[in-house]
């Protein structure tokens, strides 16, 4: 581990004005990504993970706020005037979204979406950035790259647009990507194979990548550490091995029983109630509701994250219920 992270998100708070107050909509996230490593940020839907990183690259929809702190490589992210914020979005920072069709201007060239960034920043003339651009499409895998670069967004599967965005996020040669679900959108045949295309890449060429996903497998599996999010928060936290292996947060033994098993054959079983957003959250630890371990307490006072066993975790109860998580999951 380097001495200062790549990216260092402290206390981030967001919250949105609905209705003449404010709604918490990520609460309390502290989180670092470290060089040339990939931290994996799970979560059902709306836990707050996209809100996390658009926070992070200051990409936030109108009306939202972010407080706390944004560091990338001890910069301020949070304060950078227009000029260093365009400069931090386009050449140390990317975004692969979950769903390429609606990020992309239909009616522009692959070549012009491609380098329109590199070409603005005056970080590559056109030509270079069209050369560069076709040499990376080869090495991800897309014939004909000329040919590709003078079609529309429409004449590409959603597979190859998937790889043209990832051609886009690399193209400057950024210190972190953030995918967002990148491969959520697409057929399930093409997912892995899009997947590992970026791994390869990222892995390549020692970036750092924040992963967003609802698929705690896929996200152990790819990741070096991982956070797991609830109601907009970070509930439990550490190295992707030992979280996978050894829940500690009620909510994470949850998700790892939700899913459907290939390696044993059991009937997965659904955590009961629903997700909910950080403002519905009053008082007391925000999973309770649908936790089988709450207490009182858990229902009346909001728990700390605290280092247990070189985890963060965010439960009352940890201690207690350690074993009996791990006798659930075997
Ligand atoms: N533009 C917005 N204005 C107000 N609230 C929003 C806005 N966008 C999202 N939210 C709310 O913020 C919360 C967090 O949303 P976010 O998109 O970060 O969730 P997520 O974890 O990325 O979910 P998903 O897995 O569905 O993508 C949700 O309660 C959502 O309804
Ligand atoms: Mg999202």
């Amino acid at each position: 581990m380097t001495a200062t992270p790549l990216l260092d998100l402290h206390d981030l708070h967001v919250s949105v004005r609905h209705r003449g107050t404010r709604r918490t909509l990520v609460r309390d996230v502290s989180l670092s990504v470290d060089a040339a490593e990939s931290i994996g940020v799970v979560g059902e839907s709306g836990s707050g993970k996209s809100m996390t990183i658009k926070a992070a690259m200051r990409l936030l929809p109108p009306g939202a706020t972010a407080e706390g702190h944004v560091r990338f490589e001890g910069l301020d992210v949070l304060k950078l005037d227009r000029r260093e914020l365009a400069r931090y979005r386009s050449r140390d920072v990317a975004l692969i979204h979950q769903d390429p069709r609606a990020h992309i201007n239909p009616t522009r060239t692959i070549a012009q979406f491609v380098t329109e960034g590199v070409v603005h920043t005056g970080q590559m003339t056109r030509d270079e950035a069209i050369e560069r651009a076709c040499d990376l499409m080869a090495d991800i895998g897309i014939p004909d790259a000329r040919r590709r670069m003078g079609q529309f967004p429409h004449q590409l599967s959603g597979g190859l647009l998937q790889r043209v965005m990832i051609v886009a996020a690399l193209l400057p040669s950024p210190r972190l990507v953030f995918a967002d679900e990148p491969t959520t959108a697409l057929d399930v045949t093409v997912q892995s194979d899009v997947m590992a295309i970026l791994l390869e890449q990222i892995r390549d060429r020692r970036v750092s990548m924040l992963f967003v996903t609802h698929d705690l497998d896929l996200a152990a599996a790819v990741t070096d550490r991982l956070a797991v999010m609830y109601a907009g928060t970070i509930v439990e936290s550490g190295t992707s091995t030992e979280i996978y292996q050894r829940p500690l947060h009620p909510y994470t033994a949850g998700l790892l029983q939700s899913r459907p098993s290939t390696a044993k054959v059991r009937r997965p079983t659904a955590i009961p109630g629903r997700p909910v957003a950080a403002y519905e959250v009053d008082q007391g630890c925000s999973f309770a509701p649908r936790c089988p371990f709450a207490t009182d307490r858990c229902r009346a006072e909001r728990p700390d994250r605290r280092l247990v066993e070189d985890r963060s975790v965010a439960c009352h109860r940890v201690e207690e219920i350690a074993d009996l998580l791990k006798e659930r999951a075997t």
